[in-house]
């Protein structure tokens, strides 16, 4: 049995590791967080201040952590000032030996912190957990694929429109849509963590694959199943460097959580790296390999189950 702590297990990949973790036996787990919260599963949630590294190891110690998943969002000091002192606090306290880092996603090439500097704070944590008797991996996922659900399709990503806007049948792909990415749902991120919790060793990547295929793909596999022939534009490379890509009308909805400006620069950067063909995970030694019998949700059941019938 391991005992587990969550740190940032309220937010979207948190809580989608509690959803996992409550559904066995084996493991217990805490969730940590920074302010009082009505817990809606049986696992405990507990207050923290990720500025005291002291209250922190006492903390683990209450509850015998051994090991730490933190699923913080990426901003400000989540991981400059709250991850970083988690680390040193699992480092102390002898009890603890494992930590995954907040990654679920790809592997961030280094220079990448030229064009968005926060993921310097992920890059300095990964040298902090280096210094460290600690054993840690980061988890790397691809895209969610849960960005391309529909409503009714259980996910705790409130999710924003992502290259193919499949309500208004519109898409814009960034690069030349032959580029390999790989889409996994949250849910199935959270089942194959869960379960490396049993793995006497862990590879510095933990690799989740849902499936890996081109955006080009993608689309044929929503056309199929929505009958509808979409409007497909190409941002290349160049467009993306400028931080410019296809405007979708599903984006108008998300400026009202973040300014259009911020936005699409956002995307613009993600995409690119898309574009760059650094989205995809490869499925060699991946916990596909170790967890065979868990099944992955591809997106051709999500177009084919969860599409065709609307
Ligand atoms: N691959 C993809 O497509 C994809 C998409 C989205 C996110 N991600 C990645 O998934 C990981 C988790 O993201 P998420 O969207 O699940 O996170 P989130 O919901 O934005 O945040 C998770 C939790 O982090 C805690 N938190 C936020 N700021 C903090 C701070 N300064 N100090 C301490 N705790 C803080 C909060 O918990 P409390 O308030 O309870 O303390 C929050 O509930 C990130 O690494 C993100 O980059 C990947």
């Amino acid at each position: 049995m391991v005992k587990l702590a969550i740190a940032g297990g309220t937010g979207v990949m948190g809580r989608t590791l509690v959803d996992v973790l409550t559904t066995q036996s084996t493991h217990k787990g805490i969730v940590l967080t920074r302010k009082a919260f009505k817990s809606e599963t049986a696992i405990p949630h507990v207050l923290v201040d990720y500025n005291d590294v002291k209250a922190l190891i006492k903390v683990l110690e209450e509850h015998e952590i051994h090991t730490i998943i933190s699923a913080f969002g990426i901003n400000g000091t989540s991981l400059s000032v709250s991850q970083a002192n988690l680390i040193k606090a699992a480092e102390k306290f002898s009890v603890t030996k494992r930590f995954i880092p907040s990654s679920f996603a790809i592997k961030y090439p280094e220079s990448g912190t030229q064009i968005l500097p926060p993921l310097q704070s992920y890059f300095d944590s990964l040298d902090l957990l280096k210094t460290t008797s600690l054993k840690w991996a980061v988890v790397h996922n691809g895209t969610f694929l849960d960005h391309f659900f529909p409503p009714s399709l259980k996910s705790r990503y409130n999710h924003g429109t992502l290259v193919i806007d499949i309500p208004h049948v519109k898409a814009g792909i960034p690069g030349s849509g032959d580029e390999l990415i790989t889409l996994t749902y949250t849910l199935d991120v959270a089942r194959f963590v869960i379960a490396a919790l049993d793995l006497s060793k862990w590879p510095r990547e933990l690799r989740v694959v849902g499936e890996t295929l081109t955006f080009n793909q993608l689309i044929t596999l929503a056309e199929n199943a929505t009958g509808k022939k979409f409007d497909v534009r190409y941002d290349s490379l160049e467009t993306l460097k400028q931080s410019r890509i296809t405007e979708l009308p599903g984006h108008m909805n998300d400026y009202k959580k973040c300014p259009k400006e911020v936005l699409l620069t956002f995307l613009s950067i993600f995409q690119r790296w898309m574009a760059e063909g650094l989205a995809s995970i490869p499925i060699e030694g991946s916990l596909n390999g170790k967890f065979p019998d868990i099944k992955p949700l591809t997106a051709q059941e999500l177009m084919e189950k969860h599409w065709k019938s609307l």
